[in-house]
């Protein structure tokens, strides 16, 4: 990542991290790898991240790890081992870190990508499914991210659905000659992921298929239709999507999607749901969970900003190339950062006409002009320029320029 890019990520994940913390989500880090058996139980078997993505090795003791494809599972592995069940319920988590899937890379899609996720573990109540819903709308129109769309979905709860999946398997094998090999192969395995193909004649079948979201019942209808009053009453705009399916196996329930048509193949920007299973699965007691992540790179790519200079509240000039004034220049350099400026020196020996053209270049809002008697502060958007007392340069410029309105420039 270059610099002009970090800009923009710095901005991203700062304005997530503001947003989460001012609703309580408190930051987790988990380690880049794991036991591969983590990924393999929590992701599920027959995903295509576990069956083709994994970035898997052995350690020098024999043990098989993985770079982490996700940070649901392993978020739910250190609520279990770090006892967070015995804390004030639901434990809510925020993180932005890299993950690794080994994909055909594209536009938006890499092996190496970030991510940035919010997760509320221990509660079943879909004022969570909203919060955090609403929470990643937020934070996508903040950055003014454009073209989203939310997608909203329910697959009901792992019990509800066993019936519904029987009558997509009967529907898959009816019309087995029309489906794609791969989606043929895992009828038994994972026939909801036949939504997802991009094959045409599986897409024909899929149209007729039975849809969950149209046979959900009890509470779980009951969740879904509270979710969705909670998101009206919010003002968070949706589609309900019967044919939303996602990549991994721990979902319950509600599921959901925000797409940005800005982004072509790759036009998810960030989704996730309820997984009120995983948690047991891994070892704890039975907990409700939900959350999200999104894709730090696609967030970038949809805002697509013009980077501009990354502003400096000073740079220090010489008007001779003598050393004793350049020492002077590095001198009140380290001044004006120890009375929080933002401020930058020529280290590349240019004459002045070239230090200008750097401070132009670093989005410099003023340069001082060191002479061998006195010295110049030029205001750069004004063009103004004034004789100043170097002994007083930084009363000077405190003075016009207050430290907590300028200090470290333009984000
Ligand atoms: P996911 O849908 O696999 O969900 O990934 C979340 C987001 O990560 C995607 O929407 C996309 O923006 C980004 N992403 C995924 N793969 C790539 C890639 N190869 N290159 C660039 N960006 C990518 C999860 O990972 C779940 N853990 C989300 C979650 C959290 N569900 C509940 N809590």
């Amino acid at each position: 990542m270059l610099p002009d890019a970090a800009r923009l990520r710095a901005r991203v994940e700062q304005t997530a991290a503001e947003i989460l913390a001012r609703a309580g989500y408190e930051r987790i880090a988990t380690p880049s790898f794991e036991d591969t058996e983590l990924f393999e139980r929590g992701v599920g078997h027959s995903t295509d991240i576990v069956r083709k993505e994994m970035f898997t090795f052995e350690d020098k003791g024999g043990r098989s790890l993985t770079l982490r494809p996700e940070g649901t599972a392993p978020i739910c592995r250190a609520y279990v081992e770090h006892g967070m069940q015995a804390l004030a319920q639901p434990v809510k988590l925020a993180y932005a870190g890299p993950f690794f899937r080994h994909e055909r890379p594209q536009a938006g899609r890499y092996r190496q990508f970030h991510q940035l996720g919010a997760e509320a573990i221990g509660s079943d109540s879909p004022l969570a499914d909203a919060e955090l819903i609403g929470l990643l709308a937020e934070i996508l129109a903040e950055l003014g991210v454009p073209g989203v769309k939310l997608h909203l979905g329910s697959l009901g709860s792992f019990e509800a659905r066993q019936a519904y999946l029987a009558e997509l398997k009967e529907h898959l094998r009816a019309n087995e000659g029309e489906l794609s090999k791969e989606v043929r192969e895992r009828i038994d395995a994972n026939p909801l992921r036949a939504f997802d193909s991009d094959d045409e004649g599986t897409q024909a079948v899929m149209a007729t298929a039975p849809k969950l979201v149209e046979r959900l019942e009890g509470e779980d209808a009951e969740h879904f239709a509270a979710v969705r009053a909670l998101l009206d009453a919010a003002g968070v705009a949706y589609v309900i999507d019967p044919t939303l399916v996602r990549g991994l196996d721990y979902y319950t329930r509600t599921i959901f999607s925000f797409v940005c048509d800005r982004l072509g193949a790759q036009s998810e920007i960030g989704g996730g749901g309820r997984y009120d299973g995983l948690v047991e699965q891994l070892g704890g007691k039975p907990t409700p969970a939900v959350g999200w992540a999104a894709g730090i790179e696609r967030i970038m790519l949809a805002l697509d900003e013009e980077q501009a200079a990354p502003g400096r509240d000073v740079f220090i000039a010489v008007a001779e190339g003598g050393q004793e004034l350049r020492a002077r220049a590095h001198v009140l350099a380290g001044e004006l950062r120890k009375a929080g400026f933002s401020a930058e020196i020529d280290l590349g020996g240019r004459g002045l006409k070239g230090q200008f053209k750097q401070a132009d270049r670093v989005g410099a809002r003023r340069v001082v002009i060191l002479e061998s008697e006195g010295a110049q502060l030029r205001d750069m958007s004004s063009g103004e320029q004034r004789s100043v007392d170097t002994g007083n340069l930084i009363e000077e410029i405190t003075a016009d320029n207050p430290v907590e309105e300028t200090a470290g420039g333009e984000a």
